[in-house]
């Protein structure tokens, strides 16, 4: 299917993301305290979100970037997912906050959750997404944050693309046929 521009609905405008990832933040400077944090991004889809999140964080902060994939193209998740990137520092004893755009089925979330408890003995992992679709979830697993929670709707924009189209809008968008 082609999804052109006129074919988007509005769900979230740039304003309420904004005043959402203000808010998250708040949450996070009150738990964190001040002790130092590394932001771990997981790309593409994350990118527009962790960026605009943690010019909002006071304490210290490294950023990391991971790439992960399980939508191959298209509209449906392949219910795998594929460690393109994942090279990390060593997070022993480090706060560790996980960035991600949206947890859908969950396999995503499960799968880096797993992966920081094998490899590293962190002082903590919290997983933060903007979106949560908890009814197409498959595993069971909830972020520790999230900004909006969503309909069973195909989002594009601020970061979640169709074909890879549409992650530099600044709102976030549904496709509406009708
Ligand atoms: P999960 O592993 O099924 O929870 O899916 C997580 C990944 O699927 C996200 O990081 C997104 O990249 C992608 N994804 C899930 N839902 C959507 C959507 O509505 N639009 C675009 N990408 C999505």
């Amino acid at each position: 299917m082609e999804i052109k521009e006129s074919d988007l609905k509005v769900l979230f405008t740039e304003e309420q993301i904004q005043a959402k990832i203000k808010e998250l933040a708040v949450e996070m400077n009150k738990f964190y305290n001040g002790e130092e944090v590394y932001a771990i991004c997981v790309l593409k889809g994350a990118v527009m979100f962790a960026v605009d999140l943690v010019k909002h964080l006071n304490m210290p902060l490294k950023m990391e970037f991971i790439r992960l994939s399980s939508y191959g193209t298209g509209m449906t998740t392949t219910g795998k997912v594929n460690a393109v990137d994942i090279s990390l520092p060593d997070l022993n004893g480090k706060n560790v906050l996980i960035i991600e755009d949206i947890v859908d089925t969950g396999l995503t979330a499960k799968f880096l959750m797993d992966f920081m408890h094998c490899n590293f003995k962190t002082k903590s992992t919290k997983f933060c997404s903007l979106l949560d679709k908890k009814i197409t979830r498959k595993v069971d697993i909830e972020p520790d944050y999230y900004g909006f929670e969503i309909d069973d709707k195909f989002l594009v924009g601020y970061g979640l693309d169709y074909e890879g189209y549409y992650r530099n809008l600044r709102y976030i968008g549904y496709v509406d046929k009708n």
